[in-house]
């Protein structure tokens, strides 16, 4: 049974399946409360947005910088706007994305990833006969530096897609750059100690996620609850189909969509890099029984080789050092995200 689970695409199986998904998607605890999320707007919680234009001008808007610094020491989850791409490229990312899920089967497996690598077209990886699956496709990708670039992977079809793909890669890069350097003056610090820290050739990767719809959307999950191995992760999301959710003091809130914003959440290692201030939030995607979602994620990480460690300044008597300093951190998240671990923890002290 496992085997027939792993070959097929979720999309495949959302199409075919005669009475109920394989039992590996199915959740059973009472529905896991799915539908309880509360909206941000009703409660005191709120994913802030944050105009980037004002904290990149001479002249800062302290109310903003404020606005930013809350966002990252409670939830880790923030709304970035005029960042300078317009809503017509954002769609094109999104669309050309689409596109390729849209394909016919035998077109999208020339992409396919090799069993054990993360690499290229796919679902999940099946290691155990009871593990739970995410009711998700996705495509990722390798997309900076330059010379990563696998492009035996990259889907020829559509025929803009390595195009635009490239385009959105090189604005994305340039904004976390931007990014880094706003969250280093919310501490004081040097702006470019964050990227100093994640060492020279740093690398982001993309994964684009379909969301089949789901016949038992309350019992199943997009994606489970987890955080990001990243420094910080970019998240342009489904204009239409809401799905991301965040914990907050044990409760699910839902990210709201905004059109034009982009998500942006901290990774575990800018909550190590900032020795704990900036939290690694804890997130999850549910699913919809009518609608597809699609989501486009691009994951920017310290250069692999370098050993990142809470940056100095931010260590002293009252904040002792809270974590070990680590080396190539994704490539150990996932033996511990496979296990059902989080992987933070095994770094603090
Ligand atoms: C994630 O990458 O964790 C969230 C993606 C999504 O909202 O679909
Ligand atoms: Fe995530």
């Amino acid at each position: 049974e496992v085997e027939i689970v792993g070959n097929k695409s979720v999309q495949e199986l959302a199409l075919n399946f005669e009475n109920l998904p394989p039992n590996n998607y199915i959740y059973n605890e009472g529905g896991v409360g799915f539908r309880d999320a509360l909206l941000p707007s009703e409660s005191d919680f709120h994913v802030p947005i944050i105009d980037i234009a004002n904290l990149t001008s001479p002249s800062t808007s302290q109310h903003e910088l404020h606005k930013l610094q809350s966002a990252l020491h409670s939830c880790g989850f923030f709304l970035v706007i005029n960042h300078g791409m317009t809503s017509s490229f954002l769609d094109k990312v999104s669309e050309v994305s689409k596109q390729f899920f849209e394909l016919p089967k035998e077109e999208k497996q020339k992409y396919e990833r090799e069993q054990i690598n993360i690499e290229g077209y796919g679902n999940d990886t099946i290691y155990s006969e009871n593990q739970m699956l995410d009711w998700c496709d996705r495509l990722f990708l390798k997309v900076h530096p330059e010379d990563q670039r696998n492009f035996k992977l990259w889907p020829q079809n559509p025929i803009d897609f390595r195009n635009t793909i490239q385009q959105y890669t090189e604005c994305v890069w340039q904004l976390y750059e931007v990014i880094l350097r706003v969250m280093a003056k919310t501490l004081n610090l040097e702006e470019d100690c964050f990227l100093k820290e994640c060492g020279e050739r740093g690398t982001m990767s993309m994964r684009t996620n379909y969301y089949p719809p789901c016949p038992m959307a309350d019992h199943a999950l997009g994606l489970k609850p987890h955080s990001d191995s990243s420094s910080i992760t970019f998240l342009l999301q489904d204009k239409k189909v809401e799905g991301l959710q965040v914990l907050k003091d044990n409760r699910w809130f839902k990210v709201p969509i905004i059109h034009d914003a982009l998500v942006i959440n901290v990774g575990d290692q800018m909550e190590i890099m900032s020795n704990g201030i900036f939290q690694s939030p804890i997130h999850r995607v549910v699913v919809n029984a009518e609608r597809e979602r699609l989501s486009v994620a691009m994951f920017c990480r310290p250069n692999s080789e370098k050993e990142i460690q809470p940056i100095d300044k931010l260590v002293n008597e009252s904040r002792p050092v809270l974590y070990k300093p680590v080396k190539d951190y994704a490539k150990i998240f996932l033996e511990y995200y496979q296990q059902g671990k989080r992987p933070i923890d095994a770094f603090k002290i």
